[in-house]
This record gives C-alpha cells, sequence and structure tokens, in this order.
C-alpha cells in the first residue's frame, strides 16, 4: 500500500483556535511528525527548541541552510526576517515546508508580504509546503485559506470566524468543540475529521 506519508507535500494547511487551544501542541506533536522532507519552522514565541537547529539571526539561519540542515527552528518575531526567510526559501529552496506560527502577527487580513504571497500562489511548482498557524481565520489573507488543503479549527466563538469557517465545515459544531479538540476539513476530499490524518 502506498504510504500515504509520501503524498503530503506541497501542501497549504491552516491551523486556528482561540488563545491556548492547543495550535501549537498539535503542530509540534502531530504535524511535524506528518511532514515529509525538510522543514523550516518560523517559531516567533520559541515553542520548537528541540524540532530543529535553532537560528536567531539570519546569518545563522543562512548558515544552517547551506550546510543543508534538514530541520531549522528561526526563533525571531521581526517582520524582516521573516520576509527574508520567506525570500530565500522560494528563491532557492524546494522540498522543503516552512511552518508559520503566530502568521498573524507578519500579515493581515488584506496585507500579505511579498514572498509569502509568492511560497502561497507559485509554491506548489518548487515543492515548497506551507503550515500556518492562527487564532482567528478572518486575521489572515484569504489567499492563503482558499489555498489550502487542510484547514484545522479548535472551538470557535466569534460569529466572523464561524461565518468564514462555515464554508469549510458545519457552523454549529464549531463552539461546542471540547477542550484540545479540533475539526480538520480536506479540501481535495471534502472529508471532515476530528484527527490528523495525513
Ligand atoms: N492535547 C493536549 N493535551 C494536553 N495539553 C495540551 C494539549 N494541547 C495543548 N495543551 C496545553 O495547553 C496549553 C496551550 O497550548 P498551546 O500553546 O498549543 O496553545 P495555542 O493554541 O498555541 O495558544 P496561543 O494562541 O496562545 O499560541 C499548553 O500548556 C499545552 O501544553
Ligand atoms: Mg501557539
Amino acid at each position: 500500500m502506498e504510504n500515504p506519508a509520501k503524498k503530503l507535500r506541497n501542501k497549504i494547511i491552516c491551523v486556528f483556535g482561540r488563545r491556548g487551544s492547543g495550535k501549537s501542541f498539535l503542530v509540534r506533536n502531530v504535524v511535524l511528525e506528518r511532514l515529509h522532507g525538510r522543514r523550516i519552522v518560523y517559531d516567533p514565541m520559541k515553542e520548537y527548541s528541540g524540532k530543529g537547529a535553532i537560528a536567531t539571526s539570519l546569518p545563522d539561519f543562512f548558515d544552517l541552510l547551506e550546510a543543508q540542515e534538514r530541520h531549522i527552528v528561526f526563533q525571531s518575531d521581526k517582520d524582516s526576517n521573516f520576509d527574508e526567510v520567506c525570500r530565500v526559501i522560494y528563491e532557492s529552496q524546494s522540498n522543503i515546508w516552512l511552518v508559520c506560527d503566530e502568521i498573524d502577527m507578519f500579515c493581515k487580513a488584506t496585507e500579505t508580504p511579498e514572498w509569502l504571497l509568492k511560497i502561497t500562489r507559485y509554491g506548489r511548482h518548487k515543492g515548497i509546503g506551507l503550515v500556518v498557524i492562527a487564532r482567528r481565520p478572518a486575521a489572515i489573507p484569504r489567499e492563503i485559506t482558499s489555498q489550502a488543503t487542510y484547514i484545522v479549527s479548535f472551538r470557535q466563538h466569534e460569529p466572523r470566524d464561524i461565518k468564514y469557517l462555515s464554508e469549510f465545515m458545519p457552523a454549529e459544531k464549531l463552539p461546542e468543540i471540547g477542550q484540545y479538540q479540533y475539526l480538520m476539513y480536506c479540501s481535495d476530499t471534502g472529508e471532515i475529521t476530528n484527527k490528523i490524518n495525513f
């Protein structure tokens, strides 16, 4: 039987939920393990230590890339570093995942940094996959959610967010999701599950 993990390339995965709902925990402990190939985690809150070689500045990051480190964790909350990391990944890397926790620190619903937009639109052709984590779906660029293969949501209360997510999953269930539980929608199959199954 084909290993399903092998198929998980070049996708966009979004993870949403209120503060403390378990997004970073889920990505750190489950999602990262399912990503096939190399990965870079952009980690502004310094929660991914142990998940790769740590960079805290652009020169560190370039050194680790050049050394072909398989897993890199960039711990910085600077906008300028974020866009530069996106640029370098887009221009020089392939078969790699970019995982961005707290993505709403670096973009708004109506404003996407140039190189993040390029990765979102054209990353598939270069084998670049993207995982984004944010509290509110309505706070991140529509372009990202519209291209996502997997949308994960923990409990939601805010009507605008529920309305937004109701395009993907049953709105009435979103406020009722239990602690550390979530729903996941897959746009390839239309399936909704309560476990990560990729
Ligand atoms: N499945 C789980 N089982 C047990 N504890 C969990 C689980 N998920 C999260 N937690 C705990 O709950 C707390 C909040 O989780 P986490 O940091 O992942 O939330 P978050 O959604 O990323 O929050 P924020 O939006 O503030 O970044 C952490 O202390 C974490 O260890
Ligand atoms: Mg978090």
